[in-house]
């Protein structure tokens, strides 16, 4: 028996890194999962077809998650041809890495648009289905150590996500009394926009030893394991709260 069994979880952006990992874990668990990407249909096809394998009920649904009619969208068809929505994961989003000094008002906007404003539109579209969930409707973002760190070239990405566990808190005083919405904020994981940050060899190469818990990197799959508690009933008193897995590399001096 999993500990998600019976339920459907929306994951964004779960074609590459850690929403795909995220996506198969949840699937792992029970879950029937909606697949959402932006451009790889053929990575988001890959990975539903191991959800598939599983023997869970799976859908691919592509949308531009930064667009309020992609969401309406996206949304719309888990009413209809699902009828039920109990787990959304909030997890895509752009890169954009450039000095504060060189952002324009339009890198303002994409960083915002794409990484912060789509946990709103997603719970606005999706608040009756969550609400209506057997269990408790959970929401679940993805943050980063940007959000209240100062790092090279991440201001507009920091702030975002610095915005985005705000929402998550906010959204918990206004609907928590039947929906949980908490944060996983990851430390540095091996992805393709990981690899996209200033001095990412070095950084991946340094990062195990700033973690306390021996050499090793946070994965995908670190990342998935805590979303999994956090839409799991095990966390129902768990609400408006961000979870670090970093491997401890935050605490250190
Ligand atoms: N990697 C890290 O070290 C790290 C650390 C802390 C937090 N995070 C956070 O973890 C999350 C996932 O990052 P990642 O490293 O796994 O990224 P990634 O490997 O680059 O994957 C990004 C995913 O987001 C999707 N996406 C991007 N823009 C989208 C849009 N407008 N609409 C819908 N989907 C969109 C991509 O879809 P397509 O494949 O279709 O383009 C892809 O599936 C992000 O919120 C990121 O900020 C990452």
């Amino acid at each position: 028996m999993g500990r998600l069994d019976g339920r459907v979880a929306l994951v964004t952006g779960a074609s590459r890194g850690i929403g795909r990992g995220t996506a198969l874990r949840l699937a792992e668990e029970g879950a029937d999962i909606v697949i959402n990407y932006a451009s790889s249909r053929t990575n988001a096809e890959s990975i539903a077809e191991q959800i598939s394998d599983l023997g869970r009920n799976v859908y691919v649904v592509k949308a531009d998650v930064s667009q309020k009619d992609d969401i309406d969208s996206m949304i719309d068809f888990i009413r209809r041809e699902i009828g039920q929505l109990d787990i959304i994961v909030s997890n895509a989003a752009t890169g954009g890495f450039r000095p504060l000094m060189k952002a324009s008002l339009n890198n303002f906007r994409a960083a915002f648009e794409t990484n912060t404003l789509p946990m709103i539109l997603l719970v606005q579209a999706a608040q009756d289905m969550l609400e209506n969930s057997k269990w408790r409707g959970k929401v679940v973002g993805i943050s980063s150590h940007g959000a209240h760190k100062a790092l090279e070239q991440y201001g507009l990405i920091g702030a975002s996500k610095a915005a985005l566990e705000a929402i998550v808190r906010h959204l918990a005083r206004e609907l928590g009394e039947k929906i949980n919405f908490n944060i996983v904020k990851a430390g540095l994981v091996d992805t393709d926009s990981g690899r996209r940050l200033p001095h990412a060899d070095l950084m991946f190469k340094e990062a195990p030893k700033h973690a306390c818990v021996g050499n090793r990197l946070v994965t995908p799959r670190d990342i998935a394991n805590a979303v999994v508690f956090l839409t799991s009933s095990d966390s129902d008193m768990v609400q408006g709260s961000v979870l670090l897995v970093d491997g401890g590399a935050d605490i250190k001096a």
